[in-house]
């Protein structure tokens, strides 16, 4: 991600230059500073101290989000954190604290799907109220290989995180019980099954998320509304058909890169033109902390087989409206 990041920083946005790069391997880190012309810099605290460097992009693992979100939030810079917002509720909790304690919102959490045209368009569609209130949201998320690596609790806290978001900033609503259920493993990949988190908000909406990794196929998400009145979904992308090979049918991007390129690069624009303006845009630490937590009460169901109440921490002032 962080390559991908550096690339398309250096190639689409004008009103930023990066200018310096850490990786903990210092392979892929000069690999990424020789693409985008940045200097090199070994090590991460001094980067973020530099007082040449006005924001930070985390693109790191997840267990170093915490110590380097609140090492950015001492230097009061903006910084744009790849989700989840931490590896742990405490650490997302440590950097809501130390945000709330500085009295404005400097971190932007990697929810990419805020700034993809898809859902934007959904969003506005609901705003306008011809379809009434939503009732249901459907919601599918499968790879097509999972790596080994990958747990059940990865796949929710990882994974299916990007839903729990994206149906919080759609529905603007927050979940207040989930559970998940599972059919039995593919032949394809004994080792895990797949997964249905059903989720409950607090004025009554119901949504499903099928959690696949193995699907085979290739990388596909959906997502549809259903309302009073009427539905609305996603359509595919890139929205072309392709008639061959005696089929009619929509080519899919093999993986998350190709399927929200530009999702990735409005996130870009957005976050750096609202380090210009002050004005803080897509989720918030808030935001990374209530996926978070919901992620851990769906985690917590899977474990047990039972539905899971949520509760989240008291919402602090500087994120009401947000
Ligand atoms: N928004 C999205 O769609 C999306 C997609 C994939 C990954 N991610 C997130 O991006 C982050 C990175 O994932 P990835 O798939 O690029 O992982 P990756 O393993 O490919 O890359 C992580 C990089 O971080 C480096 N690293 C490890 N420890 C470090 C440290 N302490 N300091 C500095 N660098 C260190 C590694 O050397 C490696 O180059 C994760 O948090 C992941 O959840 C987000």
């Amino acid at each position: 991600m962080g390559a991908d990041h550096a690339r398309i920083l250096r190639a689409d946005i004008g009103a930023a230059s990066l200018a310096a790069v850490h990786d903990a391997d210092p392979v892929r880190a000069s690999r990424v500073a020789e693409a985008s012309g940045a200097r090199l810099v070994g090590d991460a605290s001094a980067l973020i101290a530099d007082p040449a460097i006005d924001a930070v992009l985390i693109a790191a693992p997840d267990e170093t989000h915490a110590p380097l979100v609140l090492a950015c939030l001492a230097r009061r810079k903006p910084v744009l954190c790849e989700k989840p917002l931490a590896a742990s509720l405490d650490g997302c909790r440590a950097i809501v604290a130390a945000e709330v304690d500085g009295g404005r919102r400097l971190v932007q959490v990697g929810y990419m799907r805020r700034f993809d045209p898809g859902y934007r368009a959904m969003k506005a569609v609901l705003q306008q109220g011809g379809l009434g209130l939503p009732l249901f949201m459907h919601c599918v998320h499968r790879n097509a290989v999972g790596p080994d690596y990958l747990t059940s609790e990865l796949v929710i806290g990882n994974s299916s995180v990007h839903e729990i978001d994206v149906a919080r900033y759609l529905l603007d609503d927050d979940f207040v019980a989930v559970s998940v259920t599972s059919p039995r493993a593919s032949r394809k990949a004994p080792r895990r099954q797949p997964h249905l988190l059903v989720l409950e908000t607090a004025s009554g909406v119901v949504v499903d998320v099928e959690a696949f990794v193995d699907a085979q196929y290739g990388y596909d998400v959906r997502a549809e509304l259903v309302c009073e009145n009427g539905t609305v979904s996603l359509a595919p992308n890139p929205p072309v058909s392709i008639n061959a090979d005696g089929r009619d049918g929509f080519a899919l991007a093999p993986d998350w890169r190709g399927r929200f390129e530009e999702a990735y690069r409005i996130e870009l624009q957005e976050w750096v033109a609202s380090i210009a303006s002050g004005n803080a845009v897509g989720s918030s630490a808030w935001d990374g902390y209530v996926a978070s937590a919901t992620a851990a009460a769906a985690i917590e169901s899977y474990r047990t087989r039972s539905r899971r109440a949520i509760e989240l921490d008291r919402r602090p002032d500087l994120y009401r409206g947000a």
